[in-house]
């Protein structure tokens, strides 16, 4: 009896979920896709295989194997058009709120050239292994894995790839094994150029957050960006406004350095939801360079970012944002 023909014994709704069958000895091996059955469904059809098979000439021993669910892991970009404008502070931030709230959360920063996570993270000594061909993630303090081109270059050491390497890198950053990650963050590099076509082309996110400052110049590229994205089918989720009003630390007064309310009337105009508004404040930069998210602290810091990733959730769980 041949592995082909011993498929062909089963009822057909059991062999379209073979995903390999083999005999050898006597002894039949069975991989089925166990995707969308509960623990009654699985076990119920590995008794029908068993039963069938078993009762066949020359087969002594079934063994069925369930490949797990896979998860339906869904990718957020976070871009922009302009850079230094926040995109990888609130990609750490964000994963950590969300992490915060109970979700499974990666981070894959994409920023080849210059990445800014393992810093952001606390955890830049940190080295990935490789099973199976794949990179394993890095677990950090707040329960976010993360993979970046940092733990894999010595620290301070430039990346000088061209364009199709910078690609085939971030294709092992975000095909790896990430478990039963959820959500994966990717905090991708300003502007718009092979990295993100990449990003679009192979691996086409969910959804993309635009981060903007108040600035007319960075809200003119930040609309690019959106651009870019509706261009390749990818729904912007929303923009954020980073760098908004500046509280002086010393008197208190709030003043504007790049403008007010910018990032809003955008969104309003590209009717996009706006996500929310996170101050330019001394403390954000000084907890980031120490590898403290904000997020994972209760003041008003922390507070703006998760309110911004209960939004988040919100357009991820189908609610409108
Ligand atoms: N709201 C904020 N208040 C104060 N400092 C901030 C704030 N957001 C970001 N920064 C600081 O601004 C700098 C740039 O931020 P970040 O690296 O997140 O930007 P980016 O958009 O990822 O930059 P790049 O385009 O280079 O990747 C960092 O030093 C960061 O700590
Ligand atoms: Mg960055």
């Amino acid at each position: 009896m041949t592995d082909e023909e011993l498929k062909a014994r089963l009822p057909a709704a059991i062999a379209a979920r073979v995903r390999s069958l083999r005999i050898a000895e006597g002894r039949v091996t069975a991989i089925l896709d166990a995707s969308g059955l509960d623990a009654q469904g699985r076990s119920d059809i590995e008794a029908a295989v068993k039963d069938t098979l078993g009762r066949t000439e020359g087969v002594a021993e079934v063994r069925v194997a369930m490949m797990a669910d896979r998860p339906a892991r869904r990718i957020i970009a976070i871009g922009s058009g302009k850079g230094g404008v926040g995109k990888s502070t609130l990609t750490t931030n964000l994963a950590v709120a969300l992490a915060r709230a109970g979700r499974k959360v990666g981070i894959v920063d994409a920023d080849i050239y210059g990445p800014s996570q393992p810093k952001l993270l606390a955890n830049e000594g940190e080295r990935p292994v490789a099973e199976n061909d794949k990179l394993v993630p890095v677990e950090s303090r707040w329960g976010v894995r993360v993979l970046s081109m940092g733990h894999l270059v010595e620290p301070g050491r430039a990346i000088a790839w061209r364009g199709p390497m910078a690609g085939r890198a971030l294709g092992q950053l975000i095909d790896a094994q990430w478990g039963d990650t959820e959500l994966l963050l990717v905090d991708l590099p300003p502007g718009t150029g092979d990295v993100q076509l990449t990003m679009l082309q192979r691996f086409k996110p969910a959804g993309a957050v635009i981060v903007s400052t108040p600035q007319d110049l960075a809200l003119i590229d930040a609309t690019r960006a959106m651009q870019m994205f509706e261009a390749g089918g990818v729904p912007v989720v929303g923009l954020v406004e980073n760098m908004a009003g500046y509280a002086c630390p010393h008197c208190g007064e709030i003043s504007d350095p790049f403008g007010a309310g910018g990032g809003e009337a955008t969104a309003a105009e590209k009717g996009v939801p706006f996500l929310g508004r996170i101050p330019l404040a001394l403390g954000i930069r000084e907890a980031s360079d120490t590898g403290t998210p904000p997020a994972a602290g209760d003041d008003a810091h922390g507070e703006a970012f998760r309110a911004i990733g209960d939004r988040l959730v919100r357009w991820l769980d189908g609610a409108d944002t």
